[in-house]
């Protein structure tokens, strides 16, 4: 079969299209043909073998590395072709999408490929109105959001919502599930997005290239920030006392200051989840969730398909067709 390689770490060249053996599906594995595969920030920074972080970043864990040559994707959506041992709920010939593997050992489920295995619990069945680059799109940025609102911050009704880089992949799940739960949402993205976030029930947005979001909103309950960064304590004066702040990823928040306004902080690492799939399935089918697409390229370009993602201001998601 086809797959994309990288044979060490370096810049988007380093993945080409390598002829491989098709994988075999172990016990509790489903072989996937795969028909789209979908883009994620672990997949650039594992491509540079995580050179861009300090080791704190990874919390006495110690920097990760890849072994390579490394097939990169995490996301995928295609038709089961083959069943391993043990496996009940799934069979040839059913549509499936699902983040593999993540967080895991090399980084996710190797779906830049024609074909990939997957542990079933990892999976859910593609609702049939949804197409397959649609539904590849959805299971890291869907998951992360989903994780987020119902899990590590559970989300009452009727809260004021501040999404930052409401336009990106996770951000943009993050307004849509933030709606399903009856939230007033302020969506923060530059301006090219606003037709974008309003059209997915943003009921503000800040273009942060005109206002600062600290200038315009003062009383949300909940800020969900995936931009984080040195700068990410601004976000301070956006919420009310006793609110909630959930970084996606680090960012120097003041924590002393926010604990002093009794500010919490929910987070956490995205997890692959067949049964959480399957309620995101369920959002997709009756439409109160969609993935926005930024691009899609062949499976042959995934170089270039990385080129685009490192060059940020991504609206939705980067998607690999495979023929
Ligand atoms: N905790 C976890 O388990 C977890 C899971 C998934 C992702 N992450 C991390 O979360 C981050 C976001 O992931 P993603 O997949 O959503 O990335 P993404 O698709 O690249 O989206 C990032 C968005 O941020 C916007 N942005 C950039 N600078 C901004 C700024 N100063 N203010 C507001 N918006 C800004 C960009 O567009 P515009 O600038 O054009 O608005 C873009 O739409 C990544 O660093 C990723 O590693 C963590």
């Amino acid at each position: 079969m086809k797959a994309i390689r990288a044979h060490g770490p370096g810049d988007p060249g380093v993945l080409v299209l390598d002829e491989v053996p098709v994988p075999e599906p172990g016990p509790g594995d489903v072989l996937i043909r795969v028909h789209a595969a979908c883009l994620n920030p672990p997949d650039w920074y594992a491509r540079r073998d995580f050179a861009m972080f300090a080791d704190e970043h990874f919390a006495g864990q110690g920097r990760p590395h890849v072994r390579f040559p490394w097939t990169p994707g995490s996301d995928a959506s295609g038709v089961v072709a083959a069943v391993g041992p043990g496996v009940t709920g799934f069979a040839v010939g059913d549509a499936v999408f699902g983040l593999i593997r993540f967080p895991g050992l090399d980084n996710g489920g190797r779906a830049y490929a024609e074909y990939t295995t997957a542990p079933a619990a990892h999976l859910a069945r593609k609702p049939p109105s949804v197409d397959h680059v649609h539904a590849a799109a959805v299971p890291m940025a869907g998951l992360t959001a989903y994780q987020y609102l119902v899990d590590h911050i559970r989300l009452p009704a009727g809260q004021k919502v501040l999404v930052n880089g409401a336009a990106g992949g996770v951000g943009h799940f993050a307004v849509q599930l933030a709606k399903t739960r009856g939230a007033h949402v302020v969506a923060v993205a530059s301006s090219r997005h606003e037709g974008f976030l309003r059209d997915l029930g943003a009921d503000e947005y800040i273009d942060y290239t005109a206002t600062a979001a600290e200038d315009a909103v003062r009383d949300a309950d909940l800020v969900i920030d995936t931009v984080g960064g040195p700068d990410a304590h601004r976000f301070l004066a956006t919420v009310k006392d006793g609110g909630t702040i959930s970084p996606v990823l680090h960012g120097d928040y003041h924590r002393e200051e926010a604990a002093r306004r009794g500010i919490q902080f929910r987070s956490g690492q995205v997890h692959s989840d067949g049964a959480q799939m399957a309620e995101l399935a369920a959002l997709l089918a009756d439409g109160s969730l969609r993935a926005g697409i930024d691009s899609v390229y062949d499976l042959a370009d995934a170089a270039k398909a990385h080129e685009r993602a490192e060059g940020g201001h991504i609206q939705g998601k980067i998607v690999l067709s495979v023929p």
